[in-house]
C-alpha cells in the first residue's frame, strides 16, 4: 500500500489518472491532491480536480491550491489539447465541495514531515512547481520522501510542446532541475512510454461500454482530448499520459525502463526544458532517474478499464 500526494494540472488525462487512484484502495492511499497551474490556469486546475473527486463520487479527498505560475517563467498552457476548461468533453457540475484551507506547497511540507520517513511516494502530472517550491522551503524533506513517480520528458520521442521539450518540464524547467538534482528516487513516465498508451476506438468503446457515469466521462473527455494527437501526430488514439503513474504503482510490473542520468536543459532558447537522459551511459554522470521507455499497453487498459468500473 502506498500513500500517495498527487500533483496535478487536470486536463482530461489527469482526470483519469486520479480516478485510476480513487478506485484502488487497497494499493493507493490519496492523502490528498494538490493543483497547479498548468494544462490551464489554477483556478481551473483546482476547480477541475473538485470535479473529479465528485466524480468519483470522494468529496472527502483534500484538495488544494498551490503554485499560480512557474518559479521564474510566465506560465504556458495548453488549451490547444484541453479545450478551455481543461477538462473539456463532459459536461459535469460545478464542484460544491470547498477547496482545503492552505498552500499546496504547506500542505506537501506538513505531511512529509509529520508521517513517518520513507512512507509518502509524490505523484506530479504537471509541471513540477508545487513540488520543487516544497523543496525549496524544506530542504529536509528530500530525505522523508519514498519516491517521485512523474509524468514529464522525452528521449527517443522528443517533444511535444517544442520540438525537444514534453510540455509538463517546458513550462517550468527551473522546478524540474531542482527536482532531478533532488537525491531522491525518481521513476519519470515520459512520452516514449505514454505515446504508447493509446486509448484506440476499441478501449474507449470499453470505457463507454461500462455505462457508468464515470465510464461515460471518461470516454467523453478522451473523443475530445484524442483530436489534438490524431489530428497532429496521426496516432490512433489519445495517448494517457498521466495515468501511467498511477498505474505503475499498482502494476510496476507493466513498464520498462532503465536507470539513467536525466538532466533539465534550463539555458538554451533552442532546447529549453529538454529532457537529457544518458540512456547509452555515454556521460559518466551519476544515475539519479529511472526513466521508462516501455509499457504493456493492453495490461494497462485492462487495469484501468477493471479499476474504472469499481467507482
Ligand atoms: C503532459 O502535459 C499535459 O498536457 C498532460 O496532462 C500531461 O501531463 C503530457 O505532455
Ligand atoms: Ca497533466
Amino acid at each position: 500500500m502506498r500513500k500517495i500526494i498527487i500533483d496535478t494540472d487536470p486536463g482530461q488525462d489527469d482526470a483519469v489518472a486520479i480516478l485510476l487512484a480513487l478506485a484502488s484502495p487497497e494499493e493507493i492511499e490519496v492523502l490528498g491532491i494538490t493543483a497547479v497551474a498548468g494544462n490551464v490556469p489554477l483556478p481551473l486546475t483546482q476547480k477541475n480536480a473538485r470535479i473529479v473527486c465528485e466524480l468519483a463520487g470522494r468529496r472527502d479527498v483534500k484538495v488544494f491550491a498551490g503554485c499560480d505560475a512557474p518559479l521564474e517563467r510566465k506560465l504556458v498552457t495548453a488549451e490547444h489539447v484541453h479545450g478551455k476548461t481543461g477538462l473539456d468533453g463532459p459536461s459535469l457540475p460545478d464542484p460544491t465541495m470547498p477547496l482545503a484551507e492552505g498552500h499546496a506547497v504547506d500542505f506537501i511540507i506538513d505531511t512529509l514531515r509529520t508521517e513517518p520517513a520513507g512512507t509518502v511516494t509524490l505523484c506530479p502530472l504537471g509541471p513540477l512547481t508545487n513540488i520543487a517550491a516544497a523543496l525549496q522551503k524544506a530542504p529536509e524533506i528530500a530525505g522523508r520522501i519514498q519516491e517521485i513517480v512523474l509524468m514529464g520528458g522525452a528521449y527517443f520521442e522528443v517533444g511535444n510542446i517544442t520540438p525537444t521539450a514534453e510540455f509538463n518540464i517546458y513550462v517550468d524547467p527551473e522546478a524540474a532541475d531542482i527536482v532531478m538534482k533532488s537525491g531522491v528516487n525518481i521513476t519519470i513516465m515520459p512520452l516514449d512510454v505514454t505515446h504508447k498508451a493509446l486509448v484506440t476506438k476499441a478501449r474507449n468503446d470499453a470505457f463507454r461500454a461500462l455505462g457508468t457515469p464515470v465510464g461515460v466521462a471518461v470516454a467523453q473527455m478522451t473523443d475530445f482530448f484524442e483530436r489534438f494527437d490524431k489530428e497532429k501526430y496521426g496516432s490512433e488514439g489519445a495517448p494517457l499520459h498521466d495515468p501511467c503513474v498511477t498505474a505503475y504503482l499498482i502494476r510496476p510490473e507493466l513498464f520498462k525502463g532503465r536507470f539513467v542520468n536525466v538532466e533539465i536543459e534550463t539555458q538554451s532558447e533552442l532546447t529549453l526544458g529538454m529532457t537529457v537522459a544518458d540512456w547509452w551511459g555515454v556521460s559518466g554522470r551519476k544515475p539519479n532517474a529511472t526513466f521508462m521507455g516501455d509499457i504493456d499497453a493492453e495490461g494497462f487498459f485492462a487495469l484501468l478499464t477493471e479499476r474504472l468500473a469499481r467507482l
